[in-house]
């Protein structure tokens, strides 16, 4: 094996072009692909910045030309040679470096490498275990480089434009007490108090606050939060937020900022024209409209209520639900009144997963109407019906009756449905959205309580306040979630600033005065020295790159991911430790070790 010693590395693969024609280079690299042509050997040599094709002619000398016969792909290579422009015919136009070549005069093996398990390229098709296992070399590969560097882009992007806007980057503990972010906590034993656990931030929600109490204004962090919940594409178990807080603000400040920024960020990594201010939308208004607090507007179609239309017919299991108070739904499928027999039972299925008893529809075809319900319906009713909706031939309605709740949930994954399956979805277009006026709770039907729906440090709107006492389900709260083609990329609020008003939130949720205390005691302390009012967000920087990057998984612009089941497949974590251990943290296990 060779060393590097004496050589120094002049370019980067990727930045080498026609502008560096006859100049002599010193590359460092991988192999990654190498073609054999007798007397030529050609090496896609690949770093960090892309991708240049390298020369071994035999003419090179005997012994370094045999080198260049053993190398095999992944091998760690140092070459000195020549640029030369490429023939007009043996330009290659998919290389960003197609234009020239490296003749090579000087080959350094630096070491060797087994063949990986799979090929270190773009769009491979391999199980994700297997890229997780094997993450270092999955993360060589060039599209998996590109997020990597754009999540390095947008963090920078972030840092610079909080900087310019006067905003500190804080660092808030990581072992620390639990903060209500509705997820179970990951909990870490205290060796030198015996019995006490610290939890892992599920924000840093209460640390912003107390450092505006403390007079910092403007708060932000790039930082790592905790939750302990049911995994998903868009969910880890420890993931990324820009944490960001600030004093003496009201919300059209933080909303239009955080535009701002939003719109930088896509214009500087992304060349995109973000336009501003962006839509904003009542949670009362996406539930109803698209049966969703995080609306994908990239398509309409939205809920239609027909519970009025279709009011005092026939059909029995409409008129059920609407006397028990539910409503009857629709989504006007335009132009799919073909729809196969095959398809539509595949859709009540479907509904099904996500609660709705049933699915009805109507097909106005070129011979008139097919329904199954038709026959329940006076011509009225169907008049109204098409009115209500807007039908015209060619459509298709889907039509779900249930309480509101469960119509909402299901006919909203049904309308993301059928938006995939007719193509609806412009991969291309980013529709922001503003989801704001979020009810401050939502009943618990397990605990038979109130809890809060963003976390208890939300402020309700002045003119709910005298509701927490009767009516909290009516309380709405001052809170503001950014949505970006369906996915929440950011939530937040203006804060509660007040002690008896913080007290009395926490009493709504069932929390004893002692109970609050022993929680959240040194925050209502706090409290009582002088707080700014104050509001912010978070946003998910995972997700916002994940978006970025035209992913559908975060697990693709994370380094080292975890499993659906919280597992890293690299290090074996989380694993069993040794009984000392243990016994160091007062800690028995009640599981019986694995054989
Ligand atoms: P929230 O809980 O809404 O708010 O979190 C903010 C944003 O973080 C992202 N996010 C996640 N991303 C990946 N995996 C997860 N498990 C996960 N959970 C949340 C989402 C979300 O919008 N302290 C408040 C913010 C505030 O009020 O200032 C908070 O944490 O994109
Ligand atoms: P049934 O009377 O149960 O045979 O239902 C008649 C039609 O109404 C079938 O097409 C069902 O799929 C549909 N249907 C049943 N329940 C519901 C519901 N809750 N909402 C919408 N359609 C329903």
């Amino acid at each position: 094996m060779d060393t590097l010693t004496g050589l120094k590395r002049s370019h980067a693969c990727g930045e080498l072009g026609k502008a560096q024609v006859g100049q002599t280079v010193t590359l460092c690299g991988w192999v990654s692909r190498r073609r054999d042509h007798g007397g030529l050997i050609f090496v896609d040599l690949r770093d960090r910045s892309g991708m240049v094709q390298v020369v071994f002619n035999s003419e090179m000398g005997e012994e370094q030309f045999t080198k260049a016969e053993s190398l095999r792909n992944e091998f760690v290579i140092a070459v000195v040679g020549n640029v030369t422009a490429r023939s007009a015919e043996t330009v290659n136009a998919n290389m960003a470096t197609g234009e020239i070549e490296v003749e090579v005069t000087e080959l350094r093996i630096l070491n060797k490498a087994k063949t990986p398990p799979f090929y270190i390229q773009d769009n491979i098709d391999v199980d994700e275990t297997l890229r997780l296992k094997y993450r270092y070399l999955d993360l060589r590969r060039p599209e998996m480089q590109r997020n990597l560097m754009l999540r390095h882009q947008v963090a920078k992007g972030m840092r610079d434009f909080l900087d310019r806007n006067g905003f500190l980057e804080i660092e808030t503990p990581m072992l620390t007490k639990s903060t209500p972010e509705g997820a179970r906590d990951y909990l870490v034993p205290s060796r030198v108090n015996p019995g006490c656990f610290y939890a892992l931030p599920q924000s840093p929600q209460i640390f912003k606050q107390i450092l505006m109490v403390a007079g910092y204004e403007k708060y932000f962090q790039i930082v790592r939060c905790f939750r302990d919940e049911d995994l998903r594409a868009d969910r880890q178990p420890e993931f990324t937020q820009l944490d960001i807080e600030m004093s003496f603000v009201d919300d059209e400040y933080i909303l239009s900022m955080m535009e701002e920024m939003v719109a930088e960020l896509f214009k500087n990594a992304l060349n995109e024209d973000i336009k501003t201010p962006f839509l904003r939308m009542t949670w009362d208004e996406a539930m109803d409209k698209y049966g969703s607090d995080k609306p994908d507007l990239r398509f309409d179609m939205p809920h239609i209520n027909i519970s009025d239309a279709v009011r005092g017919s026939n059909f029995k299991v409409f008129e059920t639900v609407l006397q028990a108070g539910g409503v009857v739904k629709a989504i006007n499928v335009k132009g799919y009144s073909n729809i196969p027999r095959r398809e539509l039972d595949g859709l009540v299925e479907f509904v099904n997963i996500y609660g709705a008893k049933g699915l009805a529809w109507i097909c106005y075809t070129e011979d008139g109407i097919k329904s199954p319900i038709a026959k329940f319906f006076s011509e009225e009713i169907l008049a109204n019906i098409k009115e209500t909706t807007q039908a015209e031939t060619g459509d298709l309605l889907l039509i779900i009756a249930d309480k509101a709740p469960v119509v909402a949930q299901a006919l909203g994954a049904l309308r993301l449905e059928m938006g995939k399956r007719r193509n609806l979805i412009d991969e291309n277009k980013l529709s922001f959205l503003w989801v704001v006026d979020f009810p401050m709770f939502e009943y618990d039907e397990d605990d038979k309580r109130w809890v809060a729906m963003h976390h208890p440090f939300t402020a309700p709107r002045e003119e709910d306040i005298e509701l927490l006492d009767t009516d909290p389900g009516k309380v709405k709260a001052k809170a503001y979630d950014m949505v970006l083609n369906g996915t929440e990329i950011g939530g937040g609020s203006l804060r509660i600033y007040n002690r008896d008003l913080q007290e009395k939130v926490f009493k709504t949720i069932g929390l004893t005065s002692e109970e609050a205390h022993e929680k959240f005691g040194f925050m209502l302390n706090a409290f009582e020295y002088g707080t700014p009012p104050h509001g912010g967000l978070a946003f998910g920087l995972d997700r916002l790159i994940m978006i970025m990057a035209k992913r559908s998984s975060i697990r693709d612009v994370i380094a080292f991911p975890k499993t659906q089941s919280a597992t890293c497949i690299m290090t074996q974590a989380p694993s069993e430790v040794a009984p000392k251990q243990l016994r160091e943290l007062s800690i028995k296990t009640a599981v019986i070790a694995k054989k």
